[in-house]
Parts: structure tokens; C-alpha cells; sequence
């Protein structure tokens, strides 16, 4: 890659990360189908055919390959052009649709902010770019095909029905994605497993209307105070999850997994620093690490009702709302556990008040052996690219599809990530390293090259 393509590279994902593909409103779904177009073009202009917008019930998938010989294998990309809404629009140093380049501490060389940066235009380009380097040296180790879809961040709701009606037309010897973490620039890892998901909302309803809280306060169930005071049930003093049931399949890991497990570059003291905390908190008996890997935890992702205005209001709100996640490890099922979640919540209400729980969506969780050859072929790669052998991270994020694939495809996803933690994906200021964005383009085509031949071995 020299400089001018750099340059142009860079240039040509500012004009992406402009579109505001925000997949949740509904108000974005005109620039949502614009950044959809725009991937279909970025994929004609670097050779690829049988370029398709297919449109679903949500937003479309966009679809092109590129085959170069039947008797190479073939590898299925998969990443996401929708992003995570702005929210909240204030915390954010410049508006985050208008990329700009700057310098962090982690990021000496400078990172591009804007949603959607890392998670996951930035790293879905790179697939693109890796293309277009191999293209002009005129070697293509691997026939190609990409799947970029417009609806990860809310669920990913029509890709399944397209990826059953599909099998032939994505069958591929492995799934190749960008789209989590790379621990650390001077120890990079290699994802091999992300936690399931089962997302929830619950209203709790006390009396048919806001109340005065002064005539009604101390004779009627409020139901803020009681929704704060079951969600409080739901840990335990020690931390864990206070669900019956809900440790039931979770696997037990053996000392020396464990202690691989340490081996990802994340370290306490950093960790806390660079949240501002003077403690870290979770489930007792295990590491930062582990909690944030191998065991299943439970958050209230927002919580809402009654007065939220300026100033002071007194009211007993009629209704009180909190949407609430939890992440799966192996071999928990989130339909079970949402199931036993919703009996459990409904079973801690007092009388006084009614609960309606929903649940919006959910996941698998995913684990990728070291030893498969997609892993291998991947770890060759960042060894040859790092100059450094990388270790196995097992991340605590969820991409559904991921286990979907395998089960209907029968195909495993290498998830070759090139983001930090510190990247703020999901949150305001998201940023990616340059250097992450150029490393990733870099490795990606060593990993086709180390790919093909293993499998042809
Ligand atoms: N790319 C993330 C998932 C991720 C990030 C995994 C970093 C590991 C490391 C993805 O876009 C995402 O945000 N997934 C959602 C789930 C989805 C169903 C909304 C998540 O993990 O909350
Ligand atoms: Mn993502
Ligand atoms: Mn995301």
C-alpha cells in the first residue's frame, strides 16, 4: 500500500462513515439504503460481480463475488454497513456523521472519529480495500464472496430467512469477519469466542394514572420504587446472577483453560484507568477477563418513568419501563433463559402492581477451536503481519448471526478483528486507529494466502 492509496483509502471511507446508516430509526432508512448502495459500488470498483441490493422486510443485503478458480476455496466475508445511533448526540466532541482524524493517547498516530468507524464500517472497508491491493498485484488466493448487511445492530432480523434460501449461493469453506476486537496493539488476539444474548423490556403498571405524590405517595405501589427494587433482586450480594436456573447449563471451564484465558492482553490496573474507577465489580471467585468472557451476566441497559424534566414535578407515575440484556455462554440457551427470566420476574412482583415482560431478541453464543484451520490460517497471518504469535480472546460481545451461520450454513466464522475496547463503539466519540484500519488491510490478504494453503494440505 503506498501513500497515495492510503490517502484515498481514507478518503473514501470519510465518504462512508457520512451516510448515517442508523439501522434503529426508521427516520434514517433513505440514508440506510444510500450507504447500502454505496457498498454495492465499493464492491463493483474493486472487481467484484454478481453484485446484488437485496431488499428484505428491513433494510437490504448487499452481495457480490469474485471467483477465480473453482479449484481455490472460497471465502464468505461477512460485515455490517448500519451503525449504532448517535445517542447521546451532546457527549459528542464534533457531530459524529463529519469524520476527522485525531490523535489519542492510545492512538499516537492519529484515529478516525465518527459512528460507525470501527463498528463496523471502518473494519467491513478494510475487507474491500484488501481486495483492491490483491486485485492490482493480480494474485487472488481464494475465490470471494461478501455479505454486508444493514440490519446487525438491531438483531439482524431478515438475514437468517436470506442465509436459509441462500445456502448454495453462500456455501464457503469459512466466514471470514471483522467486526470485534484485537486486544492490543503490542499483543494482538485472535477472537474465538463471543457470549449469546437475550435481550428483555418490563413495564411494571401500579395505579391507571400519574398520581399527585403527595395525596397517593405511601398508599399505592409505586412502581418506580418496585421495579428498582427487582431489578435490585436480581444479583446476589456475591454478584451472580439470581435467576433459578440460570447457571443450570453454563460450561465449567478447567484450570488450565482458565489460565489461558489470562493470557489476553488486558490488565486490571489498565482496565480501571481507563474507565476513571477506583474498583472494578462483578461476579465473585472470578477475573476481569473471565466475567467478561466465560460467565453469563445480566444489565439494565435503560431505565425509564415519570418526571424527567427540568425542575421538580411530584408525581406517582402509573408506569415504569427498563430494558435489560443479558449475555450467554456456552451452552445456556437464550430462549430457555428468556423464559426463566420472565417467570422470575413475574414470580418477584408484589401485589399492587402488574408486569408485562417482552423479549426483543436474542443469540447463541459462539466458540472457534484454535485448532481449525480457519484459526490457523488467521493466527499465520497476524504472525507474519505482527512480527508476534497472537493469543486466543474469548470477547464478551455477541454477533448472533455468527452461530447462525454455522448452524445453517454448517460453516465457522474467523473473526479477525482489528478495534480496541477504548474505541467507544456503541458510545459517543467512537473512533478507529489508522494504524488499525491499514494493519487490517494488510493482514486480511495474508490470510487468504495462509488459508489456501492449509486447506489444499
Ligand atoms: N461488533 C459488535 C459486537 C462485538 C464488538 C463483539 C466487539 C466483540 C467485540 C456488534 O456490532 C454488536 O454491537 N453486537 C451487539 C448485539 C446485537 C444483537 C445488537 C452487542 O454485542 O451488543
Ligand atoms: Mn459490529
Ligand atoms: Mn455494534
Amino acid at each position: 500500500m503506498n501513500s497515495a492509496q492510503r490517502e484515498r483509502f481514507l478518503e473514501e471511507l470519510f465518504e462512508f462513515l457520512k451516510i448515517p446508516s442508523v439501522s434503529a430509526d426508521p427516520a434514517y432508512s433513505g440514508e440506510v439504503k444510500k450507504a447500502a448502495t454505496w457498498v454495492a459500488q465499493a464492491l463493483e470498483k474493486v472487481g467484484c460481480q454478481q453484485i446484488e441490493i437485496i431488499e428484505t422486510p428491513g433494510h437490504p443485503i448487499v452481495y457480490g463475488a469474485i471467483e477465480v478458480n473453482p479449484e481455490y476455496p472460497t471465502v464468505l466475508v461477512y460485515g455490517h454497513y448500519d451503525v449504532q445511533p448517535p445517542d447521546p448526540i451532546d457527549l459528542w466532541s464534533k457531530p459524529p456523521f463529519e469524520p476527522y482524524i485525531q490523535k489519542t493517547d492510545i492512538h499516537p498516530e492519529g484515529a478516525i472519529f465518527a459512528r460507525g468507524a470501527c463498528d463496523d464500517k471502518g473494519q467491513m472497508y478494510m475487507h474491500i480495500k484488501a481486495l483492491e491491493l490483491m486485485q492490482e498485484k493480480g494474485e487472488l488466493p481464494c475465490n470471494l464472496k461478501f455479505m454486508i448487511e444493514g440490519e446487525e445492530e438491531v438483531g439482524s432480523d431478515n438475514l437468517e430467512d436470506f442465509v436459509r434460501a441462500h445456502t448454495d449461493k453462500l456455501k464457503s469453506d469459512i466466514i471470514l469477519i471483522s467486526d470485534t476486537g484485537l486486544g492490543s496493539v503490542d499483543q494482538p488476539a485472535i477472537t474465538t469466542g463471543l457470549r449469546g444474548l437475550s435481550y428483555m423490556e418490563v413495564t411494571v403498571t401500579g395505579p391507571n394514572r400519574d398520581l399527585h405524590s403527595g395525596l397517593y405517595g405511601g398508599t399505592v405501589a409505586n412502581p418506580i420504587n418496585i421495579l428498582a427494587d427487582m431489578i435490585a433482586q436480581l444479583h446476589t450480594a456475591e454478584g451472580s446472577v439470581n435467576i433459578p436456573g440460570f447457571y443450570e447449563d453454563v460450561v465449567v471451564y478447567s484450570a488450565s483453560e482458565r489460565t489461558a484465558i489470562e493470557q489476553a492482553p488486558i490488565d486490571d490496573q489498565d482496565f480501571k484507568a481507563a474507565l476513571d474507577l477506583d474498583a472494578l465489580h462483578g461476579e465473585e471467585g472470578y477475573s476481569t477477563l473471565e466475567r467478561k468472557s466465560i460467565r453469563p451476566t445480566l444489565d439494565v441497559n435503560g431505565i425509564w418513568g415519570g418526571y424527567t424534566g427540568e425542575g421538580a414535578k411530584t408525581v406517582i407515575p402509573s408506569q415504569a419501563h427498563a430494558k435489560i440484556s443479558m449475555r450467554l455462554v456456552p451452552n445456556q440457551d437464550w430462549e430457555k433463559i428468556s423464559a426463566l427470566f420472565e417467570s422470575h420476574f413475574q414470580s418477584i412482583a408484589p401485589a399492587g402492581v402488574r408486569v408485562s415482560v417482552t423479549t426483543h431478541h436474542g443469540g447463541k453464543p459462539y466458540v472457534m477451536p484454535t485448532d481449525h484451520i480457519g484459526y490457523r490460517a488467521a493466527h499465520q497471518a497476524y504472525e507474519k503481519s505482527f512480527g508476534k504469535a497472537p493469543v486466543a480472546l474469548r470477547d464478551g460481545g455477541s454477533i448472533p448471526i455468527v452461530p447462525m451461520f454455522e448452524e445453517v450454513l454448517g460453516c465457522k466464522s474467523v473473526l479477525m478483528g482489528f478495534g480496541l475496547d477504548s474505541d467507544a463503539i456503541h458510545s459517543p466519540n467512537e473512533h478507529f486507529g489508522l494504524w488499525n484500519f491499514y494493519k487490517g488491510i494488510e493482514t486480511i490478504p495474508l490470510f487468504y494466502e495462509s488459508f489456501k494453503s492449509l486447506w489444499q494440505e
